[in-house]
């Protein structure tokens, strides 16, 4: 049993990684199962939220009780994020979003050709979602992911001051690709507490239990 604490809340998530092509047939992409993202829709739904998720590429079913949109590539991510905006009091950016995308994707398949030396792959950056929502003047509360490979603590609590959000929750990198449970560290203002290793709904429970809790109470 969850408390309704997110009732008349419109919760909005991210999730998955995003797939930025190269050619018809190659692309990057960043590690993401979009279990975390979809363990997260469902604890804010069991709280009596309308919740929308923004999902990249991944192999889950269609999450239950919650507005689905799929997309593949970070601006497309962005995209649908901002279309999905207005009336948000959440916002939960639980996607691996591909830092850069090639320059130039190229409509049919690259050909090998034998004796060439190999293709160069030029970048560009890609917009930061969470940080272009967290910046706005009428943005919602905001809580950011970071997987991080080491010095968890200082450098989590240097994300979240970097993308200008309330709420960030660390977890130590690839320890936590595409396992069912996972532990993280939250940080706000206040501080720092540990969430010891659980599986990922019920980890995904414990974050909006802390988020429902620091929510304004004025739903004007
Ligand atoms: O900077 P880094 O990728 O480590 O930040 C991770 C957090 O920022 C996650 O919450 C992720 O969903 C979000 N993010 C984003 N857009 C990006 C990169 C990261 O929303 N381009």
């Amino acid at each position: 049993f969850q408390p309704k604490d997110l009732a008349g809340r419109k919760v909005l998530i991210t999730a998955g990684p995003t797939f930025e092509p190269w050619d018809a047939v190659r692309g990057l992409t960043n590690r993401s199962s979009g279990k975390m993202g979809w363990a997260l829709a469902r604890a804010a739904w069991e709280r009596g939220a309308e919740v929308q998720l923004v999902a990249g590429p991944t192999a889950l079913d269609e999450p239950y009780g919650v507005r689905w949109v799929g997309v593949e590539t970070a601006r497309q991510m962005r995209e649908a994020v901002q279309a999905a905006l207005p009336g948000v009091d959440v916002f939960i950016a639980a996607a691996a979003v591909a830092d850069w995308r090639p320059a130039a994707a190229q409509p049919g398949k690259l050909k090998k050709q034998s004796g060439e030396p190999p293709p160069v792959l030029y970048l560009d950056t890609n917009p930061d979602i969470l940080a272009e929502v967290a910046a706005r003047a009428d943005a919602p509360y905001c809580v950011g992911f970071a997987a991080e490979t080491d010095n968890l603590a200082a450098n989590a609590q240097a994300k979240r001051l970097r993308k200008g959000v309330p709420m960030l929750i660390g977890n130590i990198g690839p320890q936590a690709f595409g396992r069912d449970d996972n532990a993280c560290v939250l940080i706000d203002a206040n501080g720092m507490t540990e969430l010891p290793r659980m599986d990922k709904l019920a980890l995904a429970r414990r974050i909006l239990h802390e988020i429902a809790a620091r929510l304004p109470n004025d739903q004007s």
